[in-house]
Formats: structure tokens, sequence, C-alpha cells
């Protein structure tokens, strides 16, 4: 069952659960250095996340094309060390210099394609390895596009919170060929 939650510090609600957002803050200590979070809705996870790294850089990325009003909420929730960009994958991939992010969340489109662009864009262009992809949404019957799309560029998760899939990634090998 799908459960929105709210919290006592941020305006709005969020679709993530209490231990799903303490394993992306966990995982975020783990790895350090700037997180990325694609499809960010109101801000309350993103607000969890940076308040938690007050001096790590947070960018959060959405569409917003659903739903324009949770831009006001999203900004009513900033957080200094936090940062919008109003695009998809494929607008971060043109904006931002490639391998910026240690820790990248994924939880906008949920649809097999959606999901496939956006792991296809942090795995390619944007993660900064060793670092970590984690997946909102993976074990959800009814997002099963999300598990397949992960399985194709991902494999099998590191590990499993909740909904959430973690993915640790090693440093790219010197004979590894870079994409980017
Ligand atoms: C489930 S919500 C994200 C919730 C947020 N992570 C949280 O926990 O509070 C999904 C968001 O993804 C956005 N979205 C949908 N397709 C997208 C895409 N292709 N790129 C970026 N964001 C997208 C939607 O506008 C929506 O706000």
């Amino acid at each position: 069952m799908i459960e929105a939650w709210s919290h006592r510090d941020y305006r709005g609600f969020t679709l993530m659960a209490p231990d799903e957002r303490d394993a992306v803050v966990a995982e975020w200590r783990r790895v350090g250095g700037a997180a990325l979070e694609i499809g960010t809705f109101q801000g309350v996870a993103a607000g969890v996340f940076a308040d938690a790294m007050p001096d790590n850089r947070l960018v959060c990325l959405d569409t917003f094309e659903a739903n324009h009003d949770a831009i006001a909420t999203w900004l009513a929730n900033q957080r200094p060390n936090a940062t919008l960009i109003v695009g998809d994958a494929d607008t971060l991939e043109r904006l931002m210099p490639p391998r910026q992010f240690r820790l990248i969340l994924v939880d906008g489109g949920h649809d097999y394609d959606a999901c496939l662009c956006d792991v296809d864009v942090a795995l390619r262009h944007a993660l900064d390895r060793p670092g970590s992809i984690l997946v909102h949404d993976y074990t959800c019957q009814c997002f099963a596009g999300i598990r397949r799309a992960c399985l194709e560029l991902l494999g099998v998760p590191t590990t499993i919170v909740n909904t959430l899939a973690i993915y640790r990634l090693p440093a790219i090998a010197p004979d590894e060929k870079e994409t980017t």
C-alpha cells in the first residue's frame, strides 16, 4: 500500500517512508559528496536529506509537469544547501558537467521508459564513482517497469530497504570505457 507521510518541519507530504528516508541519509553519509534527487515533488524528503547533510550540496530535479503547484511548496521547504532544476534527465545532462554526484536517488517518472532514461543518465553521466544509485518503489508491484529498467541497467540491488533499491557502484576500472 502506498502511504503519504507528513513531517512537522516541512510543508506538504512525501511518499517515502521514514525507514527509506533514513536509508538515503545513511547512504549519503557513507559516500559523502553531492547528491541528486530525480523527482522531488514538494521537497519534503529533500528537506530531510538537506538538513541531515547541511555541509553537502543537494540538487533536486523535477519536471512538475502534472503538478505545477508543487513548485511553490518545494520553494517553501528549500534549504540553503539545496537547489532546484526544473526539467528532466536530458535537461540535467545538458546543464551539468559529468560525474558531479556521489549519490543519486531516482524517484521521477514511474513507468519503464522514464525510469530507464533516468537510470541511464544517472549511470552514464551524473554519478561520480564509487557512488550509489538508489531507486524508490523498486519492489512495488504496481510499478513493474521500475524493476525491469533497474534489472536491465543495474542488475540486482546491493541491498533493499522497504521499497528502496540501493546499488553501490565501484570506481570505474582503468580498462572500463567512460561513456560520457
Ligand atoms: C513520487 S514523486 C517524488 C517524491 C519525492 N521524491 C519525495 O519523496 O518527496 C515523483 C515526481 O517525479 C516527477 N517526475 C515525473 N516524471 C519525471 C521526469 N521524467 N523527470 C523528473 N521528474 C519527473 C513528478 O513531477 C513528481 O513530482
